[in-house]
């Protein structure tokens, strides 16, 4: 595990209990291999690997077009591969109910998604209301809990409208969390935030990496990949192009097309 993991949040709003953002949760490793998928004529994943060990942190970086939101998909079967697989701690997980398979492998998304007409609370409440089967006032427990864990406690009966874009991803991370998962996918969940806010966000998500929870993060934030991640994988053109430790790849990055692109946007 590197160095800055353990640090915790920065962010004052949250209790900083050790664990909180993972408590007793399990994580799980994740692996694609070899994914082939191509949508409306367009080769978009051309045979990629990637894996992640548990409780370990793997960015992934590289153009637009280049297939990374294709990839989060097809780990959590939003599309199905034409070809590979996708196991979880090295099971596939393509024979898998679907909607099962998406309470293991929970998913923050650029845009947030919440209920407007929801307070902050029932729309966490609501996936372990009806897809985990607990009652009412269990599911509420659980999504205050979660709430705690991103530091929004205090906002919990307020509508998303009345939360900044910042406070409103944090829910939207505290409504996967609450569905239990045993790793998470990040796809550009700062991407759409006020420069001011991106950095409570990517705090939470440093604390729930140091905290011992798999995930897999597509980002532009190079700084998170740098200092957070175990490994970071550069894709281009739906290929897997160079992939190592945030050492190797920023450092000494062996092909052209890694260069080229971290001399644009480092
Ligand atoms: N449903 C679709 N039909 C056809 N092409 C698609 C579809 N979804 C994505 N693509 C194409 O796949 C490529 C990769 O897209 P995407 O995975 O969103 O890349 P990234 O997240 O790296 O920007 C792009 O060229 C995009 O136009
Ligand atoms: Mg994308």
């Amino acid at each position: 595990m590197r160095d800055e993991k353990g640090k915790g949040l920065s962010n004052n709003e949250t209790d900083g209990r050790p664990g909180a953002a993972t408590g007793t949760r399990t994580s799980s490793s994740l692996t694609g291999a070899d994914l082939h998928l191509t949508l409306g004529g367009n080769p978009v994943l051309r045979g990629v690997d990637i894996h992640v060990d548990a409780g370990r942190t793997t960015t992934v970086i590289g153009p637009s077009g280049s297939g990374k939101s294709t990839l989060l998909r097809v780990l959590n079967r939003l599309h199905e591969p034409d070809s590979g697989d996708v196991l979880i701690d090295g099971v596939s997980v393509l024979g898998e109910d679907p909607d099962r398979l998406r309470q293991r492998i929970g998913m923050v998304f650029q845009h947030f998604n919440l209920f407007p007409h929801m307070s902050v609370l029932d729309n966490i409440a609501l996936g372990p209301r009806k897809l985990r089967g607990l009652s009412r006032d269990a599911a509420r427990a659980v999504a205050l809990e979660q709430l705690e864990t991103v530091g929004l406690a205090a906002r919990a009966d307020t509508r998303p409208a009345n939360l900044s874009g910042g406070q409103q991803q944090r829910v939207a991370i505290a409504r996967a969390l609450a569905m239990k998962p045993e790793l998470m996918l990040f796809d550009e969940a700062t991407s759409a935030l006020d420069p001011e806010l991106v950095k409570g966000v990517l705090a939470l998500m440093t604390d729930l990496a140091s905290g011992g929870m798999t995930m897999i993060v597509v980002t532009h934030e190079m700084g998170f990949a740098r200092s957070v991640s175990d490994s970071v994988m550069f894709m281009d053109q739906g290929k897997l192009v160079e992939s190592g430790s945030p050492e190797k790849i920023f450092d000494d990055a062996q092909t052209p097309r890694l260069r080229q692109f971290l001399s644009q946007v480092l």
